[in-house]
């Protein structure tokens, strides 16, 4: 084994969001609003074996967890294949996948069997013309009966995202609140991120996560302490509630403190923060078992250069076109 992904700042990395394909099927506003279009490069998007042959090394220097992103992951034909892979990888404990609920109905049995622990599913609105509006697809029944099944295969406790946004689905804060009362959900409310195809919408839309917490706050809610492995996500409690809020604030001064995640993008770059880097060239390592030990060097070596902090406090350098190249 090598040596184990830890910073200069001595945070450690046992979670790697892994995005497997660009492609998405919706077009949220805050995210691809115009929907997706391939970029310029012919170059493909990892194999399954490049896939596995990533997830061993990360495994093989402490990761105890990768998650699924995209795009849309479960789009890829070999999706089922690629989360058996990396579930009967050695030291991976959980892995988790994050979706828009597409294909949830359909499938979620045949991910449960594959190996995917947990889920994340983005519901942006409880009104279907709203969820219409904001992901441009018109499913907002299809996602919610997805739900419903996974908790029926056996998925006890789901997370849900929505991104809140002035004008759009703000005013459902309370009736996402009551939707949970009686539901093992957490619900994680996103606080907009600017991306450089939407500085104006963002100028519009954003509402800083600091007013929900205080909120939450007046109303009951405990604040609750983290664990040494948790990430940078505030989680709630209500005793009347089954459910969780969870409150993900990246603009907050010490959100980047818990930071325990690191990501490859579906061409095999390493990035140490979903702002502001160029990536890291992962893939030429990526071609045979025998490269294992001078990929896990590679990675340690570009993980000395993870900064404490992102900088889109100091303006917008670093802000990426949208967020679905990286899965979030
Ligand atoms: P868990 O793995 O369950 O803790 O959740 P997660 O928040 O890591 O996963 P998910 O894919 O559901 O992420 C939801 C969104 O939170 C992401 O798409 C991002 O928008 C945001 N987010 C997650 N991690 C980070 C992070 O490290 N930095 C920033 N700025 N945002 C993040
Ligand atoms: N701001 C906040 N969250 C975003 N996501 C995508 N783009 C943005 C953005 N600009 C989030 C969605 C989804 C997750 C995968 O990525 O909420 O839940
Ligand atoms: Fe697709 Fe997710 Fe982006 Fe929505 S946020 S367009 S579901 S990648």
């Amino acid at each position: 084994a090598g040596a184990r992904l830890i910073d200069p700042f001595r945070r450690e990395y046992y979670y790697l969001r892994l995005s497997i394909t660009d492609v998405c099927n919706f077009r949220c506003t805050y995210c691809l609003p115009q929907g997706y279009r391939p970029d310029s490069g012919r170059e493909k998007f990892l194999n399954l074996n490049e896939i596995r042959l990533l997830a061993k090394a990360f495994a093989a220097m402490g990761t105890q967890k990768i998650r699924l992103t995209g795009g849309e992951p479960t789009l890829r034909k070999d999706f089922l294949a690629i989360a058996e892979n990396i579930a009967q990888i050695e030291g991976i404990k959980q892995l988790a996948l994050t979706t828009n609920g597409y294909r949830m109905e359909k499938d979620v049995a045949a991910w449960k069997q594959a190996g995917i622990s947990s889920i994340n599913v983005s519901v942006d609105s409880l009104d279907p013309g709203m969820f219409h509006s904001i992901t441009g697809e018109n499913k907002f029944h299809e996602v919610m009966r997805g739900i419903d099944k996974a908790f029926a295969c056996g998925y006890q406790k789901i997370k849900v995202n929505s991104v809140l946004m002035k004008h759009l689905n703000a005013q459902e804060f309370s009736r996402f609140l009551a939707w949970i009362k009686d539901k093992p959900i957490q619900m994680r409310f996103i606080e907009l991120m600017q991306t450089g195809e939407m500085d104006e919408f963002f100028r519009n839309q954003h509402i800083s996560g600091q007013v929900l917490a205080r909120q939450l706050l007046e109303d009951g809610w405990q604040l609750q302490e983290k664990g040494h492995t948790d990430g940078p996500a505030k989680v709630f409690r209500h005793p009347d509630y089954l459910g969780e809020i969870g409150l993900i604030m990246p603009y907050e001064k010490n959100f980047c403190a818990s930071c325990n995640r690191l990501r490859v993008s579906a061409k095999g770059k390493l990035h140490l923060c979903l702002f502001g880097e160029e990536g890291i060239e992962l893939r030429d390592m990526l071609q045979s078992e025998q490269q294992q030990l001078a990929l896990q060097a590679r990675l340690f070596s570009a993980l000395q250069g993870k900064r404490e902090h992102h900088f889109l406090h100091e303006g917008d350098s670093g802000i990426r076109r949208n967020l679905a190249t990286i899965g979030g």
